[in-house]
């Protein structure tokens, strides 16, 4: 069955305004030759992660030619990379930056927009439902969904796809990006992971007691906002797609499914409609993960769908994940670090952490945490912050470390040069115990909990500067060796000396003559500072100065 979708306004960009965008932005690479989406396509994408290309030079991978194993051509092009490739490219999709994202969230969080329903959405250009979804190409098999890890993965899967469901009691509806195995052109996956608490799990039991189906709509490429706020954890009693909508500053586009109760977004690419089953369960996976490991096979729910709504010129997205940096680990984090930072300021009254940063190569996000502490915070705050963090979530912060803000989280050297001098494991450790294992292979040891350890590397006393030259000295360096030709330089902190609390002018004084070239003058002082009383290597600092 055919519908003409006529476009209603809106006030916020979908994914082809996206792509567009994206295009312009120089963040597009089109690929027309044919690609196999069963074992070239994420390959391809992948070596932009583990090829030695910096973030920022990541690019989205707009597929227009998708073929399979058996040759066959889809009509649906895939884009790859197309949400969070890169910072930029999330940027471009939210339409803000980064400095406001903690504000946005919270303000979104505290002021929902109830979406607006319409009655003609461009989702439902095409309608397949009942007996024709039965028809070869007409179900799931008619929908590029390519294979994440081959050589591992037991199936295609859809990675980046919105499940809606309703709280049968509340009728709030959630909205949660979980993996879909396409079983067969009628069947999909479910697989909810228990230890995220997904807002899908709640629900499924609620039908379960009730001994009811449970009905679902799973969006494939929607407007960029609502997949942005799908990969994160808000409160169950929110409607995501209200969430979505104050994200964006304007009211989403909602329709009633066909199928199905349940109102899904009116410019989503692709829609599947149908009812989870709440008493069967069956083997899902291998599938490869993002904690870097596959997932082996585990017994989980499934889809019967009832209808395949989408828009005539429908574009499939399709996220990297498993091992990280990935896409998925990128749109996560975006704006799960200042929802972090968040909980911490405004719930906890923690002021005193300026940056919450998730690190993300092979670890995943949640793992190894880094907070970054205002100077001269009481010893007691940082360690509220850090037992604070851990609070937050039953799996974030299996190592947290809290910092001073001169070093630099991204940068692991700086991490353990901090770890090395500013932190004294007899003292400024902890074991924190009974905590979940998080997302991960599962272990039996230690009755299946993990523990977490918290370091307290921050500064506690003065400490004698960094020992590079001074900013000026080497900023007037820098000048040289451009006026030189040399290596484009890429400056890494710490780039310059600093002080760290203990310096005095005595010194200041010395280090001014040395540059000027009047060293002379500081022998003849010290050799007036004799003395013979004191062993080798004793500290000047620790003697009281001679009667
Ligand atoms: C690419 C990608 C795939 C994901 N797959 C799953 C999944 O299969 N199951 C799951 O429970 N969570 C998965 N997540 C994490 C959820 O999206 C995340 O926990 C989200 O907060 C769930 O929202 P909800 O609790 O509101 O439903 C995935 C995230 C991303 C970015």
């Amino acid at each position: 069955m055919n519908q003409s979708g006529e476009a209603p306004a809106r006030a916020y960009p979908d994914l082809h305004d996206h792509i567009a965008a994206l295009e312009k932005a120089g963040q597009l690479i089109r690929v027309d030759r044919p690609i196999n989406k069963d074992t070239e396509m994420h390959p391809l994408v992948r070596w932009q992660f583990r090829g030695g290309i910096p973030e920022k030079d990541r690019k989205a991978f707009l597929f227009t030619n998708v073929v399979d194993s058996k040759g066959k051509h889809y009509d649906i092009p895939v884009i790859v990379g197309g949400l969070a490739a890169n910072r930029e490219i999330y940027r471009i999709g939210l339409g803000c930056d980064f400095d406001e994202l903690e504000q946005r969230w919270a303000e979104a969080s505290r002021n929902p927009l109830k979406p607006k329903i319409v009655t003609r959405a461009p989702c439902q250009d095409i309608v397949i439902q009942g007996e024709e979804l039965n028809r070869p190409g007409r179900g799931l098999d008619g929908i590029p969904v390519p294979i994440s890890t081959p050589g591992w993965d037991n199936a295609p899967y859809t990675t980046l796809s919105q499940y809606i469901t309703k709280d049968p009691e509340t009728g709030v509806q959630n909205v949660g990006n979980y993996r879909g195995q396409v079983k067969s052109p009628r069947r999909l996956g479910m697989n909810p992971s228990l230890e995220l608490r997904p807002g899908i799990y709640t629900h499924w039991l609620k039908y379960k007691k009730r001994g009811e189906r449970m009905p679902a709509a799973v969006v494939l490429g929607a407007p960029p906002a609502v997949t942005f706020m799908s990969t994160q954890k808000l409160s169950e009693s929110l409607d995501e797609l209200e969430v979505a909508g104050a994200l964006v500053g304007s009211p989403l586009n909602v329709v009633k499914a066909v199928t199905v109760d349940l109102l899904v977004p009116a410019e989503a690419e692709i829609v599947v409609e149908g009812f989870i089953d709440t008493e069967w369960l069956e083997p899902e996976a291998p599938f490869g993960e993002s904690h870097g490991h596959v997932n082996l096979q585990e017994y989980n729910a499934f889809m019967d769908v009832t209808a395949i709504t989408r828009r005539r010129d429908a574009v499939l997205t399709s996220i990297i994940s498993q091992v990280t940096p990935s896409e998925s680990s990128l749109i996560k984090r975006v704006s799960l670090e200042p929802m972090l930072l968040h909980g911490l300021r405004e719930g906890l009254g923690l002021n005193c952490v300026k940056r919450v940063s998730l690190h993300e190569a092979l670890t995943n996000l949640r793992k190894v945490v880094i907070l970054h502490m205002e100077k001269d915070t009481p010893r007691v705050e940082v360690w509220r912050a850090m037992y604070g963090l851990c609070s937050q979530h039953r799996a974030v912060g299996k190592y947290v470390i809290a910092l001073d803000e001169d070093i630099d989280p991204e940068n692991l050297d700086a991490v353990w040069w901090a770890l090395s001098y500013r932190c004294n494991p007899a003292l400024d450790v902890e074991i924190l115990r009974h905590r979940d294992q998080g997302h991960g292979p599962r272990s039996l040891r230690n009755g299946g909990e993990d523990a977490s350890v918290l370091f307290d590397a921050t500064l506690k006393e003065p400490f004698p500067p960094v020992s590079l030259p001074k900013r000026e000295y080497m900023e007037n360096a820098r000048k040289i060796w451009e006026e030189l030709g040399l290596p484009p330089l890429k400056p890494q902190a710490p780039w310059f000396g600093a002080s760290l609390g203990e310096w005095d002018e005595r010194f200041d004084a010395m280090a001014k003559r040395a540059t000027e070239s009047d060293y002379w003058v500081t022998g003849e002082i010290i050799a007036q500072q004799r003395r013979n009383d004191v062993p080798m290597n004793t500290e000047t600092r620790r003697l009281k100065p001679k009667e």
